[in-house]
């Protein structure tokens, strides 16, 4: 591994290409979205390795119910499998995961599972898994002014906005992934994303693994993050 590799703190992805994957494949989307999973497993480890300290991936957008009925009702049943499958998994790793998004828009029989094995990986002291299922930035903007709203004494700014989010407490993502080819937010964190470094690949989401996800991380380490300042400020500072 390169000695100059920065590891992000908080890695966000965009988990795109599952069915262009295996339409290449002349295979139905759901195949694609199988292996998908399997990605998903790959980019948890790897990010456990590397400390990455939260790991933020879109599972399914507000938008996704647009889909034919038999895709989204297999993603339903395959995120049902999976986190049957993968709990006892987390739980040795350490992993906690948490769902970001309105779960509420899921089967009771679902939105108890993710409860419970939110529950069951809520003394994970490891990588912070959060997956956004049935999630818009737009909705979680909305939610936040709401929720900030209906306090007597709101104070609106910044801070207290963003401590109403689905993210609330968890650093902005430092580095934003999306694989298979497109360069779109697609309703994604849209706050949270204000200052994050983008990285865009054409590697279909079920094609990756912990070695495209180095290659995404050294592209993030040659970076320079300004936030505002000039170059020079920001060496200046790296050197006191
Ligand atoms: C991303 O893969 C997974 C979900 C949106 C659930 P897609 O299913 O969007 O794959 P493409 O973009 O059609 O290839
Ligand atoms: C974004 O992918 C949502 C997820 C990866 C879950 P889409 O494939 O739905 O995005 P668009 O529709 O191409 O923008
Ligand atoms: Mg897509």
């Amino acid at each position: 591994m390169n000695l100059e590799m920065v590891i992000p703190r908080h890695i966000a992805i965009v988990m795109d290409g599952n069915g262009r994957w295996a339409q290449q494949r002349k295979r139905p989307r759901l195949f694609g979205h199988h292996r998908g999973a399997e990605a998903v497993r790959a980019t948890v480890k790897a990010c456990g390795k590397l400390s990455v300290e939260c790991l933020t991936l879109f599972a399914f957008s507000s938008e996704n119910w647009k889909r034919p009925e038999d895709e989204v009702e297999g993603l339903m049943s395959l995120l049902m499998t999976a986190l049957n499958r993968e709990a006892k998994g987390l739980v040795k790793h350490g992993v906690r995961l948490k769902f970001i998004g309105d779960v509420k828009g899921f089967s009771e029989k679902l939105q108890s599972k993710i409860r419970q094995v939110e529950e069951l990986t809520s003394n994970g002291d490891g990588l912070l898994l959060q997956v956004a299922a049935n999630y818009g930035g737009r909705w979680d903007i909305v939610e936040a002014a709401k929720a900030l709203a209906a306090q007597s004494e709101a104070t609106f700014s910044e801070a207290t906005l963003s401590e109403q989010l689905s993210t609330q407490g968890v650093p902005d993502p430092d580095l934003f992934i999306r694989t298979g080819g497109e360069r779109r937010i697609s309703n994604f964190l849209l706050w949270q994303l204000a200052y994050s470094e983008l990285y865009f690949t054409d590697v279909l989401w079920p094609d990756f693994d912990e070695e495209t996800l180095l290659v995404a991380i050294q592209d993030f380490s040659g970076r320079q993050r300004r936030f505002g300042m000039t170059g020079e400020q920001v060496k200046e500072g790296s050197n006191a």
